[in-house]
């Protein structure tokens, strides 16, 4: 699958174990997809381009490395994508977050946008579009259309778990964004859940069910 990248190191591979299990508690389940975020933050952001700028150390001075440009945004779509922001924003203090939130339409099936918030410049600043299960892929892509409108210089997403569908569905309408994904689960059930999965993410990190 091209433009998608499966983050598959030893610690997440074994965070996530941990979270597909149904005995995990919300508390832990929470904590966890922090620590994996982190751990997906750090991968995604591994090209974001540098600058250098003369730094006086307590023994001399030096062109140091820092990164360059605006401010990063992280965009959560709403609600289970908030426990991934979290991870992400301990890792990346000073982003701006955005926060996107859809639902559907129960008569024609369309996504309709009911929240939209984001920090101002977007077009100068590279965005990170976040949400944990890229199942159908149908909140994803329609997410990522209406924040593409907004022009950010650049868009990556990334979930925890994907199906093959969903990943098909997002490709099919988004070529050019890459995605990122700490595994590709085998397929989706009749109810749009992924298989094996771990169950509603939203629910799990809040305890709503
Ligand atoms: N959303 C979830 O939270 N879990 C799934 O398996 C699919 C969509």
């Amino acid at each position: 699958m091209e433009n998608v990248t499966v983050i598959d190191h030893p610690l997440i591979q074994h965070k996530l174990t941990l979270m597909r299990d149904q005995n995990t508690s919300s508390y832990d389940f929470r904590q966890l997809l922090r620590e994996i975020s982190m751990l997906l933050a750090y991968e995604v952001t591994r090209d974001f381009p540098i600058s250098y700028e003369e730094i006086e150390t307590p023994l001399t001075t030096m062109p140091a490395p820092k990164l360059d440009g605006k401010k990063v945004v992280l965009v959560s779509i709403l609600r289970a994508g908030n426990g991934i922001l979290d991870g992400m924003l301990d890792l990346i203090p000073a982003a701006k977050v955005g926060h996107i939130g859809l639902y559907r339409d129960p008569k024609t099936l369309v996504a309709v946008e009911y929240y939209l918030k984001l920090p101002p410049h977007i077009e100068d600043r590279d965005m990170i579009v976040v949400d944990p299960m890229l199942a159908t892929g149908n909140s994803a892509v329609a997410a990522v259309h209406r924040l593409r409108e907004t022009q950010p210089k650049s868009i990556k997403f990334v979930c925890l778990l994907a199906a093959p569908e969903g990943i098909s569905a997002f490709q099919n309408e988004h070529p050019d964004i890459p995605v990122f994904t700490a595994a590709i689960d085998e397929k989706l059930n009749d109810h749009g859940y992924i298989l094996p999965g771990l169950g509603d993410a939203g629910d799990r990190i809040y305890g709503t069910r």
